[in-house]
């Protein structure tokens, strides 16, 4: 495998949740497999979990690990053909992403969307600036429109929690005082494209995600007739998408209660923001899931990794 971009990376689901889980067991049982190969993780926005988990992962496999908080350390970068860079941008892409691919072996990258520009955003300027001008594989730490990492994460972790044939997953919005990305959100539905269950959106109208991603995929405004006899409820804020990045209401009706959750385990990517989102009671029962997704970020980076290094 040359690049991780997007979940339509993944060829097998099942067989890369397998070995997601049998490293999960073992993590040190390819511990040579990266020795002399390093990867440099470029950071355009903050981060916990994808900073420390990948990190974690490569040195699992025996990798020499750079990072570097690119937003506020490195040069401004310009990304257009042909640019006057007479402004304040100070280095091209075509430079930084080729003098990048000479000090490491895999570049992983995270940057989200602007939520002001749709067609930039959309265009994934900046993973695929790396993509284009880089000689070295890519790795997608959340970009514009998607978090693979963090889907095939949960993948894992729906895997070692469901107990039936076809379960029912519901992924729900709910309030956020701040604009947020579709990346965690589209990266999930694309996942669950591939998972045999009976799968629902719910979010208030104006939320709908992009159509393409989310085509054959059940709506239900009523986010309470949603969640009824569920197996996991994924939360998740996002922004508008047709009103693009804006907050359109911020309806506290729609943070996930122990009432609405019943007897469904809980699931969101973190970090969450406490009685707003979710109430208090729901993170702090054993029906959540959340510090599990985290755990599984390791293990989904380090089968991502591995299939790179065995490629
Ligand atoms: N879920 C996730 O990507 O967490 P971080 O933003 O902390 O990396």
């Amino acid at each position: 495998m040359k690049n991780y971009i997007s979940v339509n990376d993944i060829d097998n689901l099942s067989e890369w949740v397998n070995n997601a889980r049998s490293l999960k067991t073992d993590p040190f049982a390819h511990k040579n497999l990266g020795q002399g190969k390093t990867i440099c993780l470029l950071f355009f926005n903050n981060s916990l979990r994808t900073r420390l988990s990948t990190q974690k992962a490569a040195m699992n496999l025996g990798m020499e690990v750079m990072v570097m908080n690119f937003g506020s350390e490195g040069w401004q970068l310009e990304f257009d053909d042909g640019a006057v860079m007479d402004q304040g941008k100070s280095e091209h892409i075509k430079e930084a992403a080729k003098v990048v691919s000479q000090f490491c072996d895999i570049v992983a990258i995270r940057a989200f969307a602007s939520l002001t520009d749709k067609e930039k955003d959309e265009a994934e300027v900046v993973l695929n600036g790396f993509v284009k001008h880089a000689s070295i594989p890519v790795v997608n730490m959340e970009s514009s429109v998607g978090h693979p990492l963090q889907a095939l994460a949960d993948a894992i972790t729906l895997a070692e929690h469901n107990m039936k044939a076809k379960p029912k997953v519901v992924l729900s919005w709910a309030p956020h005082p701040k604009a947020l990305p579709h990346a965690v959100a589209n990266s999930f539905v694309e996942m669950m494209h591939l998972q045999d269950a009976d799968f629902v959106i719910t979010h208030p109208e104006g939320y709908e995600l992009d159509p393409q991603i989310t085509k054959n995929v059940q709506v239900e405004y009523d986010q309470e007739k949603a969640c009824e006899n569920a197996d996991f409820i994924y939360v998740k804020n996002w922004s508008s998408y047709s009103d693009y990045g804006k907050v359109l209401n911020q309806d506290s009706n729609w943070m996930m209660t122990q009432e609405k959750l019943g007897s469904a385990k809980f699931m969101h990517c973190l970090p969450v923001r406490r009685n707003v989102v979710v109430e208090d009671t729901v993170l702090d029962n054993n029906q959540s899931l959340v510090i599990e997704q985290a755990n599984n970020r390791t293990f989904a980076a380090q089968v991502v990794l591995k299939k790179i290094l065995d490629s």
